[in-house]
């Protein structure tokens, strides 16, 4: 894991055939919490930098192999971690018949991850537009944004200084293809006081 502010960390791995990085943070707190699992293929190196630390929830932003594609393996491992996600992924965790422990989130709902607090933030991601999460820590000004604000290309070591406006009026109709909930998202993300992104690909930004 690569320390990237004291309370966040990053593991990511590089698809050389896509250019693209996958990462997944650990904000480390008195309530730790992993955002993200990655693909299975990639769980053993995601437990092996994890290192045996102490892991209170797991956060699916949306149902997708790189987003929770080893959340068995973690869960195996962690049997006590709480899944924090949307209502459409919990069910989806029900029917492909994982077994976890499953508080599902809604817009505007904070939880306290001991001195942080993470504010949910509906994303109307994927396929059928299903509704997704993203989230906020609110003490740190750190915004994960999942499959938005990412780039391509092997940035492990890189982190881009960009500006937050430009990104929020960035994501575009491949992004989230309902104009309507497209412009929500927007009107919702620039209400935030964002001082780094953390996306699910491509570097750290801060903006
Ligand atoms: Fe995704
Ligand atoms: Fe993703």
């Amino acid at each position: 894991m690569t320390a990237i502010t004291p309370h966040l960390w990053r593991h990511t791995t590089y698809n050389q055939f896509i250019d693209l990085t996958f990462n997944q943070y650990l904000i480390g707190t008195a309530h730790p919490m992993l955002i993200h699992t990655g693909s299975a293929p990639e769980a053993p190196s995601l437990l092996k930098a994890l290192k045996g630390r102490k892991l209170s929830y797991i956060f699916v932003s949306h149902f997708e192999s790189d987003e929770c594609g080893a959340l068995s393996a973690i869960l195996n491992v962690y049997p006590s971690a709480k899944v924090v996600t949307g209502e459409v992924t919990a069910r989806q965790i029900t029917g492909f018949g994982i077994k976890a422990d499953v508080i599902t989130a809604s817009d505007g709902e904070v939880l306290s991850l001991g001195d942080l607090e993470l504010e949910m933030i509906a994303y109307p991601s994927e396929m059928h537009l299903w509704d997704g999460l993203l989230c906020y820590e609110r003490k740190s000004k750190t915004f994960f944004s999942s499959d938005l604000m990412i780039r391509f290309g092997n940035s492990d070591v890189n982190q881009v200084t960009s500006d937050w406006k430009q990104e929020v009026e960035a994501i575009g109709v491949m992004q989230i293809a309902d104009a309507d909930r497209r412009r929500t998202l927007k009107e919702r993300l620039l209400t935030l006081d964002v001082d780094l992104v953390a996306p699910g690909h491509g570097p750290i930004l801060t903006v």
